[in-house]
């Protein structure tokens, strides 16, 4: 089945109006384009663009997340285990360049286009410098803007390496940053541990994350981080989840300016109340995760 995106929408008519209707977007399909199922779209492959407008000056942002790039040639290899239930062998294997490269097209084509993108990490499979070389063409094609942060998949040097000549990424340690993209504003927070799955807002980010945001408290702002700060129910992401959330937690629930919380991870969209605002994860452009429940649900 050729599987085709669907893009998921809210408006709001002030920028505050914007955390009630994160929640109840309205679903849109693009014409010519199926209305999938969320099972369908999971036994498929669906990629699906979370974006949402800021009307107050016509604002829209795009997130697309954990496309894990690979090589030129090199196709990521799914655990069988992470095969879904009743899903054909071809799940094994998958070509993550190509899922972004048609996640960049799509996005690119949408009407009303996006002001700007964001990357919400796991960039690439691997860290290497091949790979981020091969995402940095593949991003190259996207017309509007674009801002990434790290996920566990991540190197911050590879990133670097990549992007660090679009001027927003620090030259050294964490890669947080915040940029004004009027009128919205993006705090983007680091939550990478080297060799690990799981995130850690430490102590020096959440400084730094307090003061990024007390810096520009009447300003809309979306925060950006990779992996999320509330539990999803399913148990092996929860696993290897965002450590020390409380912290975290009472820095946003101070800081009303902030819209939502874009977060990756988790392959698959869930939103949620958190802190005073919403925040959510997105689908991966490639494979997904299953929504099971089960507390001993396998990978
Ligand atoms: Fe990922």
């Amino acid at each position: 089945m050729d599987a085709k995106p669907r893009v998921t929408v809210s408006r709001a008519e002030q920028p505050h109006d914007l955390v009630a209707n994160w929640a109840h977007c309205d679903r849109i399909s693009l014409p010519g384009y199926p209305d999938e199922t969320e099972d369908a779209a999971q036994r498929t492959g669906i990629r699906r663009t979370s974006a949402f407008i800021l009307t107050r000056k016509g604002m829209l942002v795009a997130q697309i997340s954990d496309p894990h790039v690979l090589a030129p040639g090199k196709l990521f290899h799914a655990p069988e285990k992470a095969v879904p239930r009743g899903a054909g062998p071809n799940w094994s294997r998958i070509d993550t360049a190509a899922c972004l490269a048609r996640a960049v097209v799509e996005l690119n084509a949408l009407a009303p286009r996006p002001d700007v993108a964001v990357v919400t990490g796991d960039l690439v499979e691997h860290g290497s410098t091949a790979e981020y070389e091969h995402l940095r063409v593949l991003l190259a094609t996207l017309v509007m803007p674009f801002f990434v942060i790290p996920g566990n998949n991540d190197s911050r040097e590879g990133m670097r390496e990549a992007f660090g000549s679009e001027g927003y990424l620090p030259r050294a340690g964490f890669l947080h940053y915040a940029i004004e993209q009027d009128p919205l504003r993006i705090v983007a927070l680091d939550t990478h541990i080297p060799g690990e799955h799981g995130g850690l807002p430490c102590a020096e980010r959440l400084a730094w994350f307090d003061s990024a945001l007390a810096a520009a408290p009447k300003l809309p702002t979306v925060v950006l981080m990779h992996h999320p700060a509330f539990a999803t129910g399913i148990a092996h992401m929860d696993r290897y989840g965002l450590r020390d959330t409380a912290a975290f937690g009472e820095i946003v629930s101070r800081n009303r300016q902030i819209e939502c919380i874009l977060c990756g991870r988790l392959h698959r969209a869930i939103d949620r109340r958190f802190a005073g605002t919403v925040a959510g994860t997105a689908p991966s452009t490639a494979h997904q995760v299953l929504l099971d429940l089960e507390p001993e649900a396998p990978l």
